[in-house]
């Protein structure tokens, strides 16, 4: 396998070892999507005591790690296909009472280097850990950063509609075809002005029928698996993003994959998914979990 060769090998597959040798064994503009949660800055110690000197997230200070964030993702980047996305997730760290305000930082530095941030979402845990702090609101959020290769991506709102919250199915419109701007337009797109054409339509005919388009607030539960990985995110942030940013049959790639959350969500999809992990204890976990996701029968059926 080289840049330029073809991935059936590693597709599927968790990868082991340190993301800025193993970026390698993946063709560029191989990868339609990448979703991942890297290690938070002074958070874990994913490798155990005897530190791997390769484990992110152990650096003696946040300009190290920041810039060792920021070069995985410079070695990716040619592998991510023009019209692909990155999804970051990240939390923040308190240092002598002080947060660090992590998550932004990268998202500058990664800006610097010339990745688009297209939104910045908040991930609400509504099962967040409760904590003792009395001088502070307890933190019950992470960032979700969307950046794109390049101004031209694939994105399908659509897929990740949200219901209709601002009115019943009774509600009444007024403002007639404006409010659905052009034909075939939404309600979004139209102006609502107020207009003389007024009449008795319904907001629920009116708006787009799949709902309204996705809001930068995500509410979502952690998930349940929690076998001995400190850190997995839920299936359901991960799909949303994946549901957004790839079509069957894409591969979605996670270069810091854990338990391997990104590659279950991806295969659950009918997506391709590639995966690289520094510790072996994880590497096994998540290449086992996914293959029973893969040989799971009740998908074939
Ligand atoms: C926050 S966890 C990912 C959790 C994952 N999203 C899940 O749901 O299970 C980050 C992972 O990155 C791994 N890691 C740390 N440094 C790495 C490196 N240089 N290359 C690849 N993986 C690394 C850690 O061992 C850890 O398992």
């Amino acid at each position: 396998m080289n840049e330029r060769g073809n991935c059936n090998n590693i597709i599927n597959r968790v990868i082991l070892g340190d993301i800025r040798k193993m970026y390698r064994q993946i063709p560029d503009t191989s990868i339609q999507s990448i979703i991942t949660s890297p290690p938070y800055f002074g958070h874990r110690k994913y490798s155990g005591d005897d530190a791997s000197r390769d484990e992110i997230g152990r650096e003696k200070n946040l300009e190290e790690y920041i810039q060792n964030l920021v070069f995985c993702f410079e070695l990716i980047k040619p592998k991510l296909k023009a019209t692909g996305l990155l999804w970051l997730n990240l939390g923040d760290t308190y240092r002598n009472k002080e947060l660090l305000g992590i998550p932004w930082r990268v998202a500058f530095a990664l800006k610097d280097k010339g990745w688009k941030l297209r939104s910045d979402i908040i991930w609400k845990k509504p099962n967040a850990m409760p904590s003792s702090v009395k001088d502070r609101p307890t933190t019950d959020h992470e960032y979700v950063f969307l950046f794109s290769k390049t101004s031209n991506y694939y994105y399908d709102a659509d897929a990740i509609r949200e219901p209709h919250v601002t009115f019943s199915s009774e509600s009444k419109m007024k403002g007639g075809r404006k409010h659905l701007g052009k034909r075939d337009g939404t309600p979004e797109q139209g102006k609502n002005g107020g207009n003389q054409n007024l009449h008795n339509g319904r907001w629920d005919r009116a708006f787009h029928p799949r709902g309204r388009n996705k809001r930068t607030v995500w509410e979502i539960p952690l998930g349940k698996f929690r076998e001995a990985h400190f850190a997995v995110y839920p299936e359901q942030l991960v799909e949303t993003c994946l549901l957004a940013s790839t079509k069957i049959g894409d591969i979605v790639f996670d270069p810091f994959t854990g338990s391997g959350t990104t590659g279950i969500v991806a295969i659950k999809n009918n997506r391709k998914f590639m995966g690289c992990e520094l510790v072996e204890t994880y590497q096994k976990m998540a290449q086992k979990r996914i293959d029973s996701v893969i040989y799971r029968p009740s998908l074939f059926v």
